[in-house]
C-alpha cells in the first residue's frame, strides 16, 4: 500500500511540472543541483575531499567560517524533535485541539495567504504568538524585550510549506539544517524571474551560507511528505514532519572581518528584509517579527508528554 502510495506521489510530481514551490521541470532540478555542486565558492559549507572542492571552500569568506565554527556542535535533541511534532501535529478529528505549533502555523496562515507558513524563534527577545503558551498554561510569564531583529533563529519548516523569494540584504550569515530536511534555491538577484543560481539539499550538520554579494537572496523548502494534496498559496500540511534550521544574520558592522564601508543601511539590515510577493510578483518589505521565543518554546518542549 505505501509503496503505491509513494510511487502516485513521484507521478503527481512529473505530472505538475513547474508547480510550487521553485516552478521548475525535473530536469531543471538535476541542472540546478548540478550547478551548485559546482559553485565557486561552495554553495554548502563541507570539508574539501579533492583539490577542486578545496577552490570552492577556500573562497568562503572566514567570518563565515568563523559562524560556523561556533555552530557545528548545535543539533536538536531527539526528544526536542519528538516534542516538536507533537505540536506540529494536525487534529486527530475537526475541531479538536491542536499543538503550540499547529496553532501558530493556523493563526499565520489565517495572516498571509501568499505561501504556506514556517515558524521563526527569536533566540533573544519577545515574540509575536508568545503569548499563546500563557493562554495554554505552558508558562507563567513572558519574556520582555524586542520583537524584530534577533542576530540568531531557529526557523521551524513544515513539510511542503516554503518561504517566498527574499534577499537577507546586506547581512552576512549561516542555514545550518538542525533536523529533516531543507531545499534552498539561490538566486542572483531578487525579482520573480531571477535567474536561478542553484539548488541544493540540507541534511541536519550541513551550513549554507551567505554575504551581500553572495548568495544573498533565496528560497527555502521542506520537501518531506506532508500529507494529502499539493503544496501552493493556502496549502496547509497534514503531517508532523518538519525541517528545522539555525540562522545566523550579522549586520555589516557587526562582521569586523569583512570589508564595509561603515555606512549602516537600516533597510538592509536584518531588521527587515525585501522579498517578492507570491501572488503580485511585486517586491515588498518584510519586518522580521518572530513567531515565538526559544525561552518560550524550550520550557514548552521540556513539560510536553512524549508517547
Ligand atoms: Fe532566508
Amino acid at each position: 500500500m505505501k509503496t503505491s502510495e509513494s510511487r502516485e506521489t513521484v507521478e503527481a510530481k512529473d505530472v505538475r511540472g513547474k508547480g510550487y514551490p521553485f516552478h521548475i521541470t525535473q530536469e531543471e532540478d538535476r541542472e540546478l543541483r548540478l550547478k551548485a555542486a559546482r559553485a565557486v565558492p561552495a554553495a554548502v559549507i563541507d570539508q574539501a575531499s579533492f583539490f577542486d572542492e578545496y577552490v570552492q571552500q577556500l573562497m568562503i569568506p572566514p567570518v563565515v567560517m568563523d559562524m560556523v565554527r561556533k555552530a557545528e556542535n548545535m543539533r536538536l535533541a531527539p526528544w526536542e524533535v519528538a516534542a516538536m511534532r507533537k505540536h506540529l501535529a494536525p487534529a486527530e478529528a475537526p475541531g479538536t485541539e491542536v499543538g503550540l505549533l499547529r496553532k501558530i502555523l493556523q493563526y499565520k496562515a489565517a495572516d498571509d495567504k501568499t505561501h504556506p507558513p514556517y515558524i521563526r524563534v527569536a533566540c533573544t527577545g519577545s515574540s509575536q504568538y508568545d503569548y499563546l503558551a500563557l493562554e495554554d498554561g505552558h508558562v507563567q510569564s513572558l519574556p520582555e524585550g524586542n520583537d524584530v531583529g534577533s542576530p540568531v533563529v531557529l526557523e521551524i519548516w513544515p513539510a511542503q510549506h516554503y518561504s517566498p523569494i527574499h534577499s537577507h540584504g546586506d547581512t552576512t550569515g549561516i542555514v545550518f539544517c538542525l533536523a529533516g530536511q531543507l531545499d534552498v534555491m539561490l538566486y542572483d538577484s531578487l525579482d520573480w524571474n531571477a535567474r536561478k543560481l542553484g539548488l541544493i539539499t540540507l541534511s541536519p550538520g550541513q551550513c549554507a551560507w551567505l554575504s551581500k554579494d553572495t548568495y544573498a537572496v533565496h528560497r527555502v523548502y521542506c520537501p518531506l511528505n506532508g500529507g494529502e494534496g499539493t503544496t501552493g498559496p493556502g496549502f496547509m500540511n497534514s503531517t508532523e514532519e518538519f525541517g528545522a534550521s539555525f540562522h545566523v544574520y550579522l549586520n555589516e558592522d557587526e562582521t569586523p572581518m569583512m570589508p564595509h564601508d561603515h555606512h549602516h543601511r537600516e533597510h538592509h539590515s536584518r531588521n527587515a528584509f525585501d522579498f517578492i510577493d507570491e501572488q503580485t510578483q511585486e517586491k515588498g518589505k518584510f519586518k522580521t517579527h518572530s513567531d515565538l521565543s526559544w525561552s518560550v518554546l524550550r520550557r514548552v518542549l521540556a513539560e510536553t508528554e512524549i508517547t
